[in-house]
């Protein structure tokens, strides 16, 4: 009898150490777990950050899609407009377009308070008395923490031969030390003129790189394998 009871109560002290074990292990199972996890969410966190923070790309870009039905051969008339499945958009927005869907990135579009009249020649006069007068349009939008982006690849059509003032603006507005700005440009003849001196006098801390993008309207329309073989070029996947 005392045999089969210490039997017993051997069994119970087995059963109830086994037990106790297991909630143990699963305690600790429970939290090694979850520090697994952080652990986890940390090396992703981080690992995001470092993609992110080694290839953060900004397109920004500038257009006006001109309300025109010209066939005008004027150099500086012209159709700023490019038409793909119903949508309408400006020559450099397509191209930036292009750009994003090739390599990723941000894209931001520069704009104004007050918007640019639509009407060709309305907007050229326009154009070229605030050049004349050296304005800086204000404008509406903002990007937020520019300080993220290595890379800025900025858009913008040459306007009398120059960087349309919006951009001066948008120039004027961020500090660039330390980045790469990698400017294309849309035209009606002249390529890029002087632009990209002037970005580099407006940011003299910033590298502008000499691998740029001009393309003239005429030919934007039917770029886009030249759009894509430049953007995968710069390195930025
Ligand atoms: C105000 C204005 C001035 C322009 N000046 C020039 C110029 O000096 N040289 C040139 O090659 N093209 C000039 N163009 C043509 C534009 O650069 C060209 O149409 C461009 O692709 C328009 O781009 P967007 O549609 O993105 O605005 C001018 C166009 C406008 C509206």
């Amino acid at each position: 009898m005392k045999r089969w009871f210490v039997l017993l109560w051997s069994v119970l002290l087995v059963c109830s150490l086994s037990a106790c074990g297991k909630t143990d292990r699963n305690d600790v199972s429970g939290s090694r777990d979850s520090r697994a996890s952080i652990q986890q969410k940390e090396d992703t966190t981080d690992g995001t950050k470092n993609v992110s923070t080694d290839s953060k790309v900004l397109i920004a870009y500038f257009t006006v899609p001109e309300d025109v039905k010209t066939s005008d051969n004027d150099a500086i008339a012209g159709a700023s407009i490019v038409v793909k499945d119903s949508e309408k958009m400006g020559n450099t927005e397509y191209v930036a377009g292009l750009v994003q869907k090739t390599i990723g990135g941000d894209l931001f579009r520069i704009e104004t308070k007050d918007a640019y009249p639509l009407e060709h020649d309305t907007l050229v006069d326009q154009a070229a008395e605030e050049q004349e007068k050296e304005l800086r349009p204000e404008l509406s939008n903002h990007v937020e923490n520019f300080e993220q982006y290595d890379t800025v690849i900025l858009g913008f059509p040459n306007w009398w031969g120059d960087l349309p003032m919006p951009v001066y603006s948008f120039l004027e507005e961020y500090d660039f030390a330390g980045k790469t700005i990698i400017p294309f440009v849309t035209h009606g003849g002249s390529g890029f003129s002087a632009t990209t001196d002037t970005i580099s006098q407006l940011q003299p801390d910033a590298q502008v790189s000499d691998n740029t993008l001009s393309l003239s309207r005429e030919d934007v329309a039917d770029a886009e394998d030249e759009v894509k073989k430049w953007a995968q070029g710069l390195g930025l996947q």
